[in-house]
């Protein structure tokens, strides 16, 4: 039973082959070319522990475009909050019938047992500060459309590096594509990664950027934001003029407006972030085709 946990676990070919059928299928969809409705009969279940728009959104959206049955499901408004386990819930969902679980929880490998309790496919939709791999494959998708080769372009990310799961799967899926990677962050939000360039000045290393990544401060995972963060890693105004003029700016969202980014840069033809929005619909949409039917 395929499953998607992690970037990881993909072979070259599985990973290119992810991104390459993310954007055909986002051209398919511009083009409003009909798509094959590969997952009429089946239904994909949404549980989601923790806040999300655009995730749980876009995997709806991505189900439906296939022609599967859609199920969402929403902590607050479930038997969660009257005391039922993931374990329960998992095997309720299992036992309706849905053929692929999409999991977001806080707890690292609540994705993986998912699957072990359903035996159905799961996709890990968000896994504690360890994963988001889609995420990581729309962002790819994303930097192919824009850059075609990627090879050897710069990217920055920048912020809360240590407790983002967007920031530890995109890491682990841009040196894939020979990307060059460097987190910009204070210490206290530095991912420890054997490899990966670390500055603690985003002034000093703007200009070498392609790309500026930034990242939501994770206070739901205790870390916090003063004056001096805000004064050091905002994209302002000043460094967005710093940036050499072809770079792009990209953010997985929800954007703290005037925390990470000066609010009015989200408006700049530079911002990609809508696009990565975009890209998020065709990239599932393959995701969920490869779980099922590959
Ligand atoms: C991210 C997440 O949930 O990890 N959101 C997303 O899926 N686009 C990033 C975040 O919450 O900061």
């Amino acid at each position: 039973m395929r499953s998607l946990l992690e970037v990881g676990q993909l072979d070259d070919e599985d990973l290119q082959e992810l991104v390459a059928e993310g954007v055909r299928y986002r051209t398919a969809l511009d083009g409003g070319e009909a798509v094959s409705r590969t997952l009429v009969g089946r239904t994909v279940a949404n549980i989601f522990f923790e806040a999300s728009t655009r995730t749980q959104l876009s995997f709806d959206l991505a189900a439906q475009r296939l022609g599967a049955n859609v199920l969402n499901f929403n902590e607050v408004t479930s038997s969660t909050s009257k005391g039922e386990s993931l374990r329960d819930t998992v095997e309720t969902v299992a036992a309706m019938g849905a053929d692929v679980i999409v999991i977001r929880h806080k707890d690292d490998g609540a994705p993986g047992r998912a699957a072990e309790w359903s035996g159905r496919h799961v996709v890990n939709a968000g896994e504690g500060t360890v994963a988001h791999p889609t995420q990581a494959l729309l962002d790819t998708v994303t930097l192919v459309r824009h850059f075609g080769d990627v090879a050897g372009i710069r990217v920055g990310m920048v912020g809360d590096v240590a407790h983002s799961r967007v920031a530890a799967s995109l890491w682990r899926t841009l040196t894939r594509f020979d990307v060059d990677l460097v987190q910009i962050a204070p210490a206290r939000f530095q991912l420890d990664e054997d490899g990966l360039e670390t500055s603690a000045d985003f002034d000093a290393t703007i200009g070498s950027l392609d790309v500026v990544y930034l990242l939501r401060v994770q206070v739901e995972r205790g870390a916090t934001i003063d004056s001096a963060y805000i004064d050091r890693y905002q994209l302002n105004r000043a460094r967005f003029e710093a940036l050499s003029p072809t770079s792009v700016v990209m953010h997985p969202g929800p954007v703290n407006r005037d925390v990470e980014i000066e609010s009015s840069l989200l408006d700049e033809k530079r911002s990609l972030v809508l696009e990565q929005v975009a890209n998020g619909v065709p990239t599932r949409m393959a995701v969920l085709e490869w779980v099922v039917n590959r």
